[in-house]
């Protein structure tokens, strides 16, 4: 695997790579990788892509310094990672690479409508980082197809929506969570978690499934969210926000919708029930997609 840190050095590999005729398949990350970044080099491989790694922790995305300075960087042993995952490319900029006219003279990238609310309200400005660094990142990497953990499940959207928007010519793939054996999504911030707060964090996954299984016998929106949330207090975990929304749009669900849909039965509804918590340093961050099948009693 090459390593490169410049545009100029990521740009002449890229060239080769298709004069090659070979498609470009990316996978954008901010490093400290676990096996959820290793499943999306996988999925790129597996599609028989050139496979390009970025390391960037974008500081754009942050809206709290603290949370910036103390983000894991872990080149090296990354690097290692993504070695032994065949990954071919890996760019890791520095700030100045990324930009060079400094942050605040940095054009931006907005999505409306799908970044607002869930992550986007707790964290003022996070997509518009998020939307702004994935954008020069395509323009830098130029790749065919790219990969995103489905844990971020508003990132993809709002990536999605930016790609469809902006008439950007790549492909967004979604690659399922990878989960510990006790249904913690893996995720870079984990490790902020003492062992006996690492004991407790499957609590978010379980309040999600406790939400799931609620809503199918008793379509009781309220009810349900207020049985996730005391999974999560029971657990010792603050709850940010839990929801359920349209998989499709992210549009919340609204009671009327359930009992209308098993008015009309016909087709299951796909939802996502996202949630967030704070545990410790972290805040902590799921969610499930699931159908709500019709009640046909
Ligand atoms: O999901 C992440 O790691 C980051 O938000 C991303 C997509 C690499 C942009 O900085």
């Amino acid at each position: 695997m090459n390593v490169v840190h410049t545009l100029s050095e990521l740009r002449a590999y890229i060239k080769e790579a298709r004069q090659q005729g070979q498609s470009i398949g990316f996978v954008p990350t901010m490093g400290n990788l676990h096996a959820g970044h290793i499943s999306l080099i996988d999925q790129s491989r597996q599609q028989g892509c050139f496979t390009v790694a970025s390391i960037f922790v974008n500081p754009l995305q942050f809206n709290d310094p603290d949370d910036l300075a103390r983000y894991p960087r872990t080149l090296d042993a990354d690097a290692e990672k993504l070695q032994a995952a065949d990954c071919q490319l890996l760019f890791a900029p520095d700030v100045d690479e990324m930009y060079p006219e400094g942050q605040d003279n940095q054009s931006r990238v907005s999505v409306p409508g799908v970044s607002e609310g869930l992550c986007g309200g707790s964290r003022p400005g996070h997509f518009d980082g998020v939307a702004t660094v994935v954008t020069k990142l395509f323009n830098m990497v130029q790749p065919d197809m790219a990969f995103f953990g489905q844990k971020d499940y508003q990132q993809v959207a709002v990536i999605r929506k930016m790609v469809a928007d902006l008439n950007m010519p790549v492909d967004v793939v979604s690659v399922p969570t990878a989960r510990a054996a006790d249904g913690l999504a893996l995720s870079s911030r984990n490790g902020y978690l003492t062992s006996e707060e690492r004991a407790r964090a499957p609590a978010l996954n379980r309040a999600l499934r406790a939400i799931f299984s609620s809503l199918q016998t008793s379509r009781n929106l309220e009810l349900a969210l207020a049985q996730g949330d005391a999974i999560l207090a029971d657990a010792g975990l603050e709850t940010d926000y839990l929801e359920v929304r349209h998989a499709d749009n992210l549009q919340p669900v609204l009671q009327k919708t359930l009992e209308q849909r098993d008015q009309n039965t016909g087709k299951p509804l796909e939802i996502v029930i996202p949630g967030a918590a704070f545990l410790g340093k972290a805040r902590l961050i799921d969610n499930i997609v699931v159908d709500l099948n019709p009640h046909n009693d």
